[in-house]
């Protein structure tokens, strides 16, 4: 039997895959574990599943020792793990691609919604028991029908996102790395685009690239400005790439309309000119957060786990 740390709470079914053959031990706290008592135990793990909140470095793979052989995300984003400290020491690392494609994709559509149709300020005011009625200029918001979407980063959360946005009458262009499937471009009417020319010509932009060297601040003044001040941005990706300082200043001075947020800079903290403003959406994280989604995360986790404790290569490996 091999020794399997769990750094965080994840679904029973996942642990219970776990279980059935190995020793588990799970932190079981509500809040997520501190680094001080995450060193103290991973010393002889054979596998780490991790969370998100946990960063996955050279000292916390050295304090778990030379037998572990699998870091297993609980998540698509591994910028919390240094894969290049796992490489150098045999270790695999793992993260939970597709099975939240879907969820994601819902909340950046949810947030698009928010920040399009006003639903976030229409809901504080109702709370706030400010007298309003129906009027024919009452918090208008903007229309999607006929707009486009930009999506920056067209992976499987990009193409979902571009899915829904096609069927509220969008046009989507993207701008990616590489070509996406023909097929799923034709599907799509999706054209891909320079981030020059995407800024500049989409209505809502919404990002869905991962987060690293190459991404941070990726959206910062320079780019808010090349946006229509009549668009929108929309972040369900990591926090970093965009420049939050940045972001709050456009929305105050009407550079763009509005935004939508899942994800912040220095989460879970979010900075505080953006909690002033009343053009912007704030959800804490919520991409992935459904029943169904977090199981299927944490069980693709346990089997990732599993094979390579079998000896057998993870199902969805990040090296
Ligand atoms: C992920 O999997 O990277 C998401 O951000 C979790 O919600």
């Amino acid at each position: 039997m091999a020794k399997v740390v769990v750094t965080g709470r994840i679904p029973e079914a996942a642990l219970e895959k776990l279980r059935a053959e190995h020793e588990v031990d799970a932190w079981d706290g509500e809040q997520s574990i501190s680094r001080e008592e995450l060193l103290a135990k991973v010393p002889g793990a054979d596998a780490l599943v991790t969370l998100l909140t946990e960063r996955v470095d050279a000292e916390l793979l050295e304090a778990a020792g030379p037998q572990l052989k699998v870091v297993s995300n609980v998540a698509v984003g591994y910028d919390n793990i240094i894969v290049a400290d796992c490489t150098a020491r045999g270790v695999r690392a793992t993260n939970t691609p597709g099975v939240l494609t879907e969820a994601t994709a819902d909340i950046a559509f949810g947030l698009i919604l928010m920040a399009t149709r006003r639903l976030g300020e229409g809901e504080r005011l109702i709370r706030s028991g400010t007298p309003w009625k129906w009027g024919m200029f009452f918090l208008l918001g903007s229309s999607l029908q006929g707009k486009t979407l930009g999506v920056v980063g067209m992976g499987g959360i990009g193409q979902a996102t571009a899915r829904r946005a096609k069927a509220f009458g969008m046009e989507v262009v993207y701008q990616s790395r590489s070509e996406i499937d023909p097929a799923i471009a034709a599907e799509l009417g999706a054209r891909r685009v320079e981030l020059d020319e995407l800024l500049a010509i989409s209505d809502v932009v919404s990002l869905h690239c991962p987060y690293g060297p190459n991404t941070h601040h990726l959206i910062g003044a320079e780019q808010l400005a090349a946006m229509k001040p009549e668009a929108y941005l929309v972040n369900t990706a990591r926090g970093p790439i965009v420049d939050e300082a940045a972001l709050a200043q456009a929305l105050r001075e009407g550079v763009i309309a509005g935004a939508g947020l899942d994800v912040f800079e220095k989460e879970p903290a979010v900075h505080p000119e953006l909690l002033e403003l009343e053009n912007v959406a704030l959800v804490p994280h919520l991409g992935s957060s459904t029943v169904e989604t977090r199981t299927a995360m944490a069980v693709l986790a346990s089997e990732n786990t599993l094979a390579v404790l079998r000896g057998e290569d993870p199902v969805t490996p990040v090296n």
